[in-house]
């Protein structure tokens, strides 16, 4: 592990465990939403090109020559969001956006009152396995967001330490229900990826946690029956709606096939409040007049810089936010090594408590 990458991903305070974090009314009325508004498409396909750019987000690294398909990542989770930028999209779900329970929590987790409600979002799935390596969460810096700029370059931002000055203060409040037997849980690693890891076990209902996931390597734990964690059919393209067959019960498409049923006691929903934290009034300024921001060039620009500093000799590139070969670089040479006792996923239900 390259311990001078690796030792920076500490959160900003340990993650804070928390029961009942929506209530029955709040959870139904999200519910609502999911099932009307649907279908749902692959976290996968919202947020990734290619699958070079996958593999730059996470720890992993490839042979010399090796062609990455999207095969190799496909899991049946599916994304969805209720509020994004600081919009909430759906006024039935004001209270569960707006909410002063989680905005005090992020308050006390980071010590500042400066909070401001950035996305509420959701993740679905049936059986699937725990999809990659665990990995820290996309993250945007003054003046580079997720829509101006690719995922893979804020994750390898992040990775490289070299833009902490403009990187967002974050925090999310993130809750499960999932009832089935086997797997289901949160691995996370909150005293950094050279460190053990601690996991938060299923069954959960509306519990959850307090975190800074841009700063702390986490990641799910498969769950469900194993013969039905990768649905034959299951392409980047496939999506995920109510099943009009049954009152509680889900359907993975892909184009007009159904290709799975998820039941109600195999579902498994996450959901995922976001928020941004200023440290101070300067902070908060300097975010809102754009006198401090990053660009892509002068990104790209820093990071060549890095990378001759270290001794690496390489051509720079015409198009660099798009060039594999340029990307494989980057994820190498800024790869934090393996995770400490990442677990295997389980296979076996759960013993009865
Ligand atoms: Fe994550």
């Amino acid at each position: 592990m390259k311990s001078d990458i690796a030792s920076t991903f500490l959160p900003v305070a340990p993650p804070v465990i928390l029961d009942g974090l929506y209530s029955d009314d709040q959870r139904r009325r999200m519910l609502d939403v999911v099932r009307r508004e649907g279908p749902w498409s692959l976290i996968l396909a919202q947020y990734f090109s290619s699958p070079e750019e996958v593999i730059a987000t996470t720890t992993g690294r490839l042979p010399e020559g090796f062609k990455p398909t999207w095969d190799m990542f496909l899991n049946p989770v599916f994304r969805g969001y209720f509020a994004r930028d600081g919009v909430n999209y759906f006024p039935e779900l004001d209270d569960c956006f707006y909410n002063p329970k989680f905005i005090n929590l992020v308050r006390d987790y980071w010590k500042t009152p400066y909070v401001e409600c950035d996305q509420l979002m959701f993740n679905l799935q049936g059986p699937s396995s725990a999809g990659g390596a665990p990995h820290v969460d996309g993250t945007h810096f003054r003046g580079l967001y997720g829509n101006n700029a690719p995922t893979w370059l804020l994750n390898i931002m992040a990775k490289s330490g070299l833009f902490r000055r403009w990187q967002a203060k974050k925090a999310q409040v993130i809750a499960w229900y999932y009832q089935g037997t086997i797997g289901g849980g949160f691995h996370y690693w909150p005293d950094g990826p050279d460190k053990s890891p601690a996991t938060l076990e299923a069954p959960m209902w509306g519990r959850g946690v307090v975190v800074e996931n841009e700063m702390m390597f986490h990641s799910s734990q498969g769950c469900g029956p194993v013969d039905q964690r990768r649905p034959a059919g299951l392409t980047i393209k496939s999506t995920i709606s109510a099943d009009p067959e049954t009152s509680n019960g889900w359907r993975i498409k892909t184009g007009d096939e159904v290709v799975a049923k998820v039941p109600e006691k195999e579902f498994r929903l996450l959901i995922h409040w976001g928020a941004q934290v200023y440290g101070d009034l300067a902070e908060l300024k300097l975010a809102r007049d754009h006198s401090d921001d990053m660009t892509v060039d002068r990104a790209i620009d820093m990071l060549i810089s890095d990378l001759r500093a270290r001794g690496e000799t390489f051509e720079v590139p015409t198009d660099p936010v798009r060039d594999p070969d340029f990307i494989s670089l980057l994820t190498r040479v800024y790869d934090i090594g393996q995770l400490k006792d990442v677990p295997e996923d389980p296979s076996a239900p759960r013993r009865a408590a």
